[in-house]
């Protein structure tokens, strides 16, 4: 039997990263490729979801974390910060105490899912809730890692990318090659320039013949990649992509550029809607970030284009788990059905008798 090790073991021969760094793994990647069979019937394409939110902590921040971790504790960290939204604190939280290290963790007060703000307490963080958004938190934790003994790994973390492209790795890896398109939600822009590099690298291995299409979706309060300017006081309930000024703007674009790709905001309307549709429809329930990439194909479809015939992977990238409470926010509008433990009534509550 096979058990996975982890992505650093697994693709440790891809990663640029010391040969000689010790893993500090907690089983992540290996995540399931599943088809939707929606948004296939839909499109008359091959659609598959790249389930991100089956990782460890239930957010693909963990490929990049085991790489950061790994390496901070090889060159002899043992304090780690990071500016977050909510899952990179909730995965630096986790690979810090596998590591037996301190987490500090800087947050947008008010603004992050208790989902995501429960892991980080529960595996020892150090929390700090900030009065300011995203972006105020990364400037902080720059500043920190800049002037005390503390190593930081948000993406602009060069590591984190490495570990992040497995992503594309595992994609190739079990469709045979790269599919046409890539869809996917973007906030601080790390992980649509962690795949890009992740699908260049295996082309010129000769593992892949091609590198896909990459369209990336921001919630429309919180566009700036959109806009082409930073945006000051970014809103959207999809509070994991509530970033103003993305600090891989330059990759992102990059990757944008070379893939032939684009840009588009959806609403967080339609990343509400999309978010429920793909819980129904195809059994699978992400955060309302995670949605953004399903709204973006919905509204490109809506607009009149097609991915009739093509291979497509959208990156849904983290449970829905995280934010159960946006979800019924939005969708429990239903009311209780409450019944006496009883055969006949449950029977007629469930609408069978
Ligand atoms: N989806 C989810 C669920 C996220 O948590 C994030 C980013 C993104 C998409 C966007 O990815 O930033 O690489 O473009 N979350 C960060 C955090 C900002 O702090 O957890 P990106």
């Amino acid at each position: 039997s096979h058990q996975w090790r982890g992505l650093i073991e697994e693709y440790r021969e891809f990663l640029d990263i010391p040969a000689d760094t010790p893993a500090i793994s907690l089983g992540e990647g290996g995540t399931p490729l599943v088809r939707s069979e929606w948004l296939s019937g839909l499109t008359g394409g091959d659609v598959w979801l790249k389930v991100e939110g089956a990782n460890p902590t239930g957010s693909f921040k963990d490929r990049g974390m085991t790489a950061a971790i790994s390496v901070a504790v090889h060159e002899g960290a043992k304090a780690v910060v990071c500016a977050s939204t909510g899952n990179t604190s909730a995965s630096m939280a986790a690979y810090a105490a596998k590591a037996r290290i301190t987490p500090i963790v800087l947050v947008p007060d008010g603004k992050i899912a208790a989902g995501k703000m429960a892991q980080a307490i529960m595996h020892g963080g150090k929390v700090i809730k900030v009065r300011g958004n995203f972006d105020d938190c990364l400037r902080l934790s720059r500043g920190l890692a800049e002037h005390y003994p503390v190593a930081l790994v948000n993406s602009v973390n060069p590591v984190r990318l490495q570990g992040q492209k497995t992503g594309a790795f595992e994609i190739v890896d079990a469709l045979g090659d790269a599919p046409d398109y890539q869809l996917m939600p973007i906030g601080n822009a790390g992980n649509m320039s962690a795949y890009w590099l992740g699908y260049q690298q295996y082309a010129e291995l000769g593992r892949a013949t091609r590198t896909p299409v990459l369209r990336a979706f921001q919630a429309a309060g919180a566009a700036p990649l959109v806009l082409g300017h930073p945006v000051a006081n970014p809103e959207t309930r999809a509070t994991a992509i509530r970033i103003g000024n993305p600090a891989s703007w330059k990759l992102a674009e990059a990757a944008r550029d070379g893939s032939g790709g684009r840009f588009a905001s959806v609403t967080d309307e339609q990343i509400l809607d999309a978010q429920a549709a793909l819980a129904r429809e195809d059994g699978v329930f992400v955060e309302p970030a995670s949605a953004a990439g399903v709204a973006g194909l919905l509204q490109e479809l809506a607009a009149g284009d097609s991915y009739a015939g093509k291979k497509v992977v959208i990156v849904v990238t983290g449970n829905g788990l995280k934010d159960t409470v946006t979800a019924l926010e939005h969708h429990g509008d239903i009311d209780d059905v409450v019944v006496d433990a009883d055969i006949d009534a449950a029977a007629g509550a469930a609408g069978l008798a």
